[in-house]
């Protein structure tokens, strides 16, 4: 009322007074008093309009703000990378309205290469293999900036031509640079608005501070995620140790069993003799004996690879060549190649280092590697060997193409006695023996399941050069 009343009235007579309420004193008086009220009136709407902005805008920020303290309560709590990201990803489509985004992330190790780590909304998205490398004039600015920016303002001079292909996919929209210690750890790519609006700056203010708030989490996901592996590998450290303390001493029980068990054998043996000369012509018990002799032989044969095993200390050691004694044992297999239809394929570095020891061993590990391998390739394949030389090792691999081996028993082949083969066909001693000689040599052998078989690998310490 007191508005319409206040409208174009500015002419009537002074001194009118309206004996209404006080809210429409203005409304009487001069025409220069009129329209000093009704600037203040214009002025008062202005305020009040304003101050109804200003109220949405501290609205939203408080939305924001609680929004964004919600989210990183949850974020520090999140100990799962993709569930972090996924958080972080639907919050910043919800929160902007934007129908799409993608987070670019280095993998693994910090080698400066973002690649997308996850994807979502709908629409196009660039190839997986499109990636941001640190050092470009993108990277380095958005780093610099170290807050959102218009996929606009980066498309024209300052990103390269790959990185302008995966920011069309985006564009109009926003890059939000994850940094975590003036470092940049990711880039969070966001599309246009659904509603096709330009982004305010509470939208940008918003992703400004939940981008630093990932950042963090993400770190310490990752953090987390390294400690788990480092305790994992410690683990399996302390397992091999045991494992290895464990064949040890099985080995040298063996060969103690082994010890005692030759010298009565060596008796055995020469009672037989003297039996089959007692027997004569009776067939039967030259037949007996015939039998006993060969069981005893099969006895001294497994007590000669248990003291293999634990060979006394101090065989002779010199320089070798890896590639010469695998050859030689390569040579001895030639026939039995050819039969079993089993292709070679030798690959070995050149000019690799020589190792310390004994060629004899040496040979009788490659000889039990290589038989095992044609044992589980009997109907033909391919034995993969190759020579290779890392930092202060020569590592030799045995790859065949046989069926590889349950996980379970992997722990147990180098066991003593250990076999899955046929009473009569395996002592379950050849590996153990491998295993005692390689350890005497101050090197490892391991065995792991490949894509189509098994792979056993030998490293030994490489001589160093002279000089
Ligand atoms: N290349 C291989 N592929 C699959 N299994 C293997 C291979 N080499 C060894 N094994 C497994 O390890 C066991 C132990 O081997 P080893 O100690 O040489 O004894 P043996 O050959 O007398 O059985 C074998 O019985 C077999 O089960
Ligand atoms: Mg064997």
């Amino acid at each position: 009322m007191t508005h319409r009343a206040g409208k174009g009235t500015g002419r009537e007579p002074v001194g009118k007074k309206t004996p209404d309420n006080k809210a429409a004193v203005g409304d009487t008086g001069s025409g220069a008093e009129a329209e000093a009220v009704s600037v203040l009136k214009r002025e008062l709407q202005e305020k009040i309009t304003s101050l109804t902005e200003a109220n949405r805008q501290l609205k939203r920020k408080i939305f924001d703000l609680y929004t964004i303290f919600e989210i990183s309560r949850n974020f520090n709590a999140v100990l799962d990378y993709h569930q972090l990201l996924d958080t972080f990803m639907y919050t910043s489509l919800a929160q902007v309205g934007a129908s799409k985004a993608a987070v670019y992330l280095e993998r693994g190790r910090r080698d400066g290469v973002f690649l997308v780590a996850k994807h979502k909304g709908s629409g196009d998205f660039p190839a997986d293999e499109a990636a941001f490398n640190s050092g470009t004039v993108l990277v380095d600015y958005l780093t610099r900036l170290n807050r959102p920016a218009l996929t606009g303002d980066l498309m024209g001079e300052i990103a390269n031509e790959v990185e302008r292909g995966i920011l069309e996919k985006f564009h109009p929209g926003l890059v939000v640079p994850l940094i975590f210690r003036s470092r940049l750890g990711g880039l969070l790519l966001i599309s246009e608005k659904i509603s096709n609006r330009e982004f305010s700056m509470d939208d940008i203010e918003f992703l400004s501070i939940l981008g630093n708030k990932i950042s963090v989490a993400i770190e310490n996901t990752r953090l987390y995620e390294a400690e788990n592996r480092a305790s994992q590998q410690l683990r399996a450290a302390q397992e091999q140790l045991v494992h290895s303390e464990r064949l040890a001493a099985l080995g040298e029980m063996s060969a103690k069993v082994a010890h005692e068990i030759n010298n009565p054998l060596g008796i055995i043996k020469n009672y037989i003799l003297l039996i089959r000369k007692a027997a004569g012509e009776n067939e039967e018990t030259v037949g007996y004996a015939e039998i006993l002799s060969q069981e005893i032989e099969r006895i001294a044969r497994i007590v000669k690879e248990l003291l293999d095993f634990h060979r006394p200390k101090g065989i002779e050691f010199q320089k070798v060549d890896v590639a010469l004694i695998l050859n030689d044992v390569l040579l001895l297999m030639e026939r039995q190649m050819e039969n079993k239809r089993i292709r070679l394929d030798r690959r070995y570095e050149p000019d690799c280092p020589k190792v310390e020891g004994s060629p004899e061993s040496l040979k009788q590990v490659f000889l039990n590697i290589v038989i095992n391998a044609f044992d589980v390739m009997s109907t033909g394949g391919t034995l993969g060997i190759s020579v290779s030389c890392d930092e202060d090792e020569v590592v030799i691999r045995f790859n065949d193409t046989g069926p590889g081996i349950p996980p379970e028993i992997i722990p147990r082949i180098f066991e003593p006695f250990f076999t899955t083969k046929e009473p009569g066909k395996g002592t379950g001693l050849g590996l153990s023996v491998c295993y005692g000689i390689i350890r005497q040599h101050d090197g490892s052998i391991t065995y792991r399941n490949t894509d189509d078989g098994g792979c056993f690998e030998v490293r030994l310490p490489a001589v160093r050069a002279v000089g």
